[in-house]
C-alpha cells in the first residue's frame, strides 16, 4: 500500500542547521556600502544580534539549533511529508509526485522556522523590540507568533495592498500582541516622503523594509530588525525543511529528480534544497537531481532581471546586494502572490543561478490558480498563491511523463496554506484576474537610473560579479 503522509517523531527534529556558503560553486561576492563605495555591511551590523551576523557571515557547514528553538519547533515539526497520490492519479501519471507541507506550522507557512530563531537571538541579547515588513502577511504572522513566543513586543510594516486584500492577516497578528501598520505608514520618515508624493501608494515589499530598518535605527539599543527571506541566515534556518525530507523519503527508498519551488526571496526553495544540493557536491546523491526556482512573470527578478549590485530596499537604506534584481523601485501589479513580490533575490540563488546549478521559470498568475485549482480538487489542501507557482511546474513535469512514459520522481514545497487568500481565490473563481507579464523595457529604465544614481557601481559588478547575467 502507498503511504500517504510520510511522518518523522519529534527526537527527529534536525540538531543543526546546513550552510552552503562553503559549498558555493564560487564565493558570495561582498555586500558594498554605497556611502565609502566600498565592500562594507552599512547598517547591517546595527539592526541585528550578534548571533545572527554571526550566521550571515558563517562558513561553518554545520550550525547547531538551539535546544530552546527545537522546543518550540516541537509544536509543528517535524512537518509531513505527503505522496500526491490524488493528483497523480488525476494526471494519469507515472511519475511520483511528493509534497512538503509548511502549511501545518501556527502561522499557516515555513516562516515560522526563522522568525523563532531570530526571535530567540534577539531575547537572548537583550533586544525588546523587533520590527519588520510583510508582504503576504506570512511572514509578518510568523514573527509575530515567535515574538509573543519569547515575550519580544513586535512592529510589522504590511504592504498597503496586502494589508487592504487580506484583513485577517492583520488581525491575526495583533492577536499575538503585534502591533501591524499598513505601509507606506506615517509612522516613519521613509513612509511620510512616499505618501506626500503619492497618497494613493499601495506600497511594495522594498518601502516596507526601508520602514522597519528606520524604525529599528531609531530605537538602536533596544529595537531590532528582522528579516523574512534574502539573507543567508535566513535560508540556512529553513534547512530543517531539506533534512527532514531526506529522512522521509528514506523510508520510502525514494530521491528527487527534479525539485521545484517558488521564490520571493528565495528562503523557502533553498530551505528544501540545500541539503539535497551538498548531497550533489559531496558525492552522496545517486540522481543528478534539478533544481527549478519558479516565480511569477509579475515580477520575474531572475528570468528578467539582471545580475547587479542592487539596495535591497526603495530608500536605498540597505547596502548594495550582488543579486538578480528588477530594481529597488520596482513597484509590482497587485498579484495575489504577494510573497513574490520582491525585486530582488538571495545572493546564493543568483550565484547558483549565474553557474547553471539551478533553472528559473516564470507563471502568470491565472495559469497558477488553475494549478492550485486541480490541486485542491485532488489533494484537500488550499495552497497559497506563492506556492501554487510551484504546483504549476510540478503538474507540467508529472503531463511531460505521461507523454514520455517516464516514472520520475517530483520533489516540491507547499510552503503555506491559503486560508487566508480567499479574496484571490474569489477573484480567480469569478474571472477577475489578470496575467501580468513584467516588460523587460522596464527593467532596462530601472538599470539606466541605477547606473546614472551610482555611475562607480559598474566597476564593483564588474570585479565582484564575474558571471554575465542570465
Ligand atoms: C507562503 C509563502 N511562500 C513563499 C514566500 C516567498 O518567500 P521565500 O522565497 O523567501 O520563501 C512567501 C513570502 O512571503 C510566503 O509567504
Amino acid at each position: 500500500m502507498t503511504i500517504k503522509k510520510i511522518l518523522l517523531g519529534e527526537e527527529q527534529i534536525p540538531k543543526k542547521w546546513y550552510n552552503i556558503t562553503p559549498d558555493l560553486p564560487h564565493p558570495l561576492p561582498p555586500f558594498i556600502d554605497h556611502e565609502t563605495k566600498e565592500p562594507g555591511a552599512g547598517i547591517v551590523p546595527r539592526i541585528f544580534p550578534k548571533a545572527i551576523l554571526g550566521q550571515e557571515m558563517s562558513k561553518e557547514r554545520w550550525i547547531d539549533i538551539p535546544e530552546e528553538v527545537r522546543e518550540i519547533y516541537k509544536m509543528w515539526r517535524p512537518s509531513p511529508l505527503y505522496r500526491a497520490t490524488g493528483l497523480e492519479k488525476a494526471l494519469k501519471t507515472p511519475a511520483k509526485i511528493y509534497y512538503k507541507y509548511e502549511g501545518v506550522s501556527p502561522a499557516g507557512s515555513h516562516k515560522t522556522n526563522t522568525a523563532v530563531a531570530q526571535a530567540y537571538y534577539n531575547v537572548k541579547e537583550g533586544f525588546e523590540r523587533v520590527t519588520t515588513e510583510t508582504g503576504a502577511g506570512q511572514w509578518g504572522s510568523a514573527l509575530s507568533f515567535a515574538a509573543s513566543m519569547f515575550n519580544l513586543e513586535a512592529t510589522v510594516y504590511m504592504v498597503r495592498a496586502s494589508y487592504d486584500q487580506k484583513p485577517y492577516r492583520k488581525m491575526f497578528m495583533q492577536s499575538f500582541g503585534a502591533k501591524c501598520y499598513a505601509s507606506p505608514s506615517t509612522q516613519t520618515e521613509s513612509g511620510r516622503r512616499i505618501l506626500a508624493q503619492d497618497p494613493d501608494s499601495t506600497g511594495s515589499l522594498g518601502i516596507a523594509i526601508s520602514e522597519a530598518v528606520e524604525d529599528a535605527l531609531a530605537n538602536e539599543n533596544e529595537v531590532n530588525y528582522t528579516i523574512g527571506s534574502v539573507f543567508n541566515h535566513v535560508l540556512l534556518h529553513q534547512t530543517v525543511v531539506g533534512l527532514e525530507t531526506q529522512e522521509q523519503l528514506k523510508i520510502v527508498e525514494d530521491y528527487p529528480d527534479v525539485i521545484y519551488g517558488c521564490i520571493g526571496g528565495g528562503s523557502s526553495f533553498s530551505g528544501l534544497f540545500w541539503p539535497f544540493y551538498y548531497d550533489k557536491v559531496s558525492g552522496k546523491a545517486p540522481k543528478e537531481t534539478k533544481f527549478v526556482a519558479t516565480e511569477a512573470t509579475a515580477c520575474p527578478k531572475v528570468t528578467k532581471g539582471e545580475y547587479k549590485y542592487d539596495h535591497g530596499d526603495t530608500a536605498r537604506i540597505t547596502p548594495l546586494v550582488p543579486m538578480h534584481t528588477l530594481g529597488h523601485d520596482f513597484i509590482p501589479a497587485p498579484i495575489h502572490a504577494g510573497g513574490l513580490r520582491y525585486h530582488g533575490i538571495a545572493p546564493t540563488i543568483s550565484v547558483l543561478a549565474s553557474e547553471n546549478q539551478l533553472q528559473t521559470q516564470a507563471y502568470n498568475q491565472i495559469e497558477v490558480f488553475d494549478a492550485a485549482k486541480l490541486f485542491i480538487r485532488t489533494e484537500g489542501i488550499i495552497p497559497a498563491p506563492e506556492p501554487a507557482h510551484a504546483i504549476k511546474a510540478a503538474i507540467d513535469d508529472a503531463i511531460r511523463c505521461k507523454e514520455t512514459g517516464e516514472e520520475k520522481t517530483i520533489l516540491f514545497l507547499l510552503c503555506g496554506h491559503g486560508f487566508f487568500d480567499m479574496q484571490a481565490y474569489d477573484e480567480y473563481f469569478n474571472g477577475r484576474l489578470k496575467p501580468y507579464e513584467y516588460p523587460t523595457q522596464k527593467v532596462a529604465e530601472s538599470m539606466e537610473k541605477l547606473a546614472k544614481l551610482y555611475p562607480w557601481l559598474e566597476e564593483a559588478n564588474k570585479k565582484y560579479i564575474s558571471c554575465e547575467p542570465l
